[in-house]
């Protein structure tokens, strides 16, 4: 039966498309806000205070802050690449070296896009947008 085997196709192509954006998703609610799974030790208790330095935040963190807990260097070391894609690496990059302003890739409470593919596409399976 044709139309039972298109049913088949789309039901697998559903639990495919359900499975990657799954496979990215680290947004989860934290009472009536969203924030990273893997940020939710810093929204037990004093909870928006690691990232704004206030519990009532009004704007961005400042730009270091994330540095307080991530190393740069260790960044640069986890996410480097062989020589010849060497300067793809987000951490340490053709354009930028590792000046890189973590906010612009990594979105705490909204999906973001790594800066890198507005031009290139580059693959990065690490990221969680
Ligand atoms: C108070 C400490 C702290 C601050 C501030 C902080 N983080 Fe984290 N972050 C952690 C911990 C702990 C983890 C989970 C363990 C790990 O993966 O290093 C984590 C995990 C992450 C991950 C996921 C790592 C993975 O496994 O893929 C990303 C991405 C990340 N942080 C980005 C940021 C960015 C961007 C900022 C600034 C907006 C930030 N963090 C601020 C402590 C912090
Ligand atoms: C130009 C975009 C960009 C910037 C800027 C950037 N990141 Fe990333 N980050 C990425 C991408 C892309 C990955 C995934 C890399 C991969 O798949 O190889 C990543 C991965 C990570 C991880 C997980 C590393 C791992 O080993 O899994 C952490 C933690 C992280 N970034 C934190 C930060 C912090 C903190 C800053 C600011 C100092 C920052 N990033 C700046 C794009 C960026
Ligand atoms: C891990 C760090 C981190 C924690 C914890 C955190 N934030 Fe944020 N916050 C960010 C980042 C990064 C941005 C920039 C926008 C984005 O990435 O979503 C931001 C932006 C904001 C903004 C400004 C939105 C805008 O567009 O002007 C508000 C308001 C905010 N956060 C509120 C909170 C509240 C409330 C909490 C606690 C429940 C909290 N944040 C906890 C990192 C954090
Ligand atoms: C606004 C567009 C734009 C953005 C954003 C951008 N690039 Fe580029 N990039 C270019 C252009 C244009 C070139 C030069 C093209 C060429 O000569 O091949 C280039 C060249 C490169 C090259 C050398 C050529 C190659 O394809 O290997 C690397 C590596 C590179 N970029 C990495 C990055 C990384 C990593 C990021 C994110 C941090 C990034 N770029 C963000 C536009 C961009």
């Amino acid at each position: 039966m044709k139309t039972y085997g298109k049913e088949i196709m789309l039901v697998m192509l559903l639990v495919f498309v359900a499975g990657t954006s799954w496979a990215g998703q680290t947004l989860t609610k934290y009472g009536d806000f969203e924030g990273r799974t893997y940020h939710a030790d810093l929204y037990k208790g004093e909870k928006c205070v690691a990232c704004h330095g206030s519990q009532e935040p009004s704007g961005l963190p400042t730009d270091d802050v994330c540095l307080k807990c991530h190393d740069l260097e260790k960044l640069v070391t986890s996410t480097a690449r062989p020589e010849n894609e060497k300067w793809q690496n987000p951490h340490n990059n053709m354009h930028w070296g590792k000046d890189v302003p973590c906010m612009e890739c990594h979105g705490e409470h909204q999906e973001i896009k790594p800066l890198c593919q507005g031009c290139h596409t580059f693959k990065y399976p690490k990221f969680k947008n």
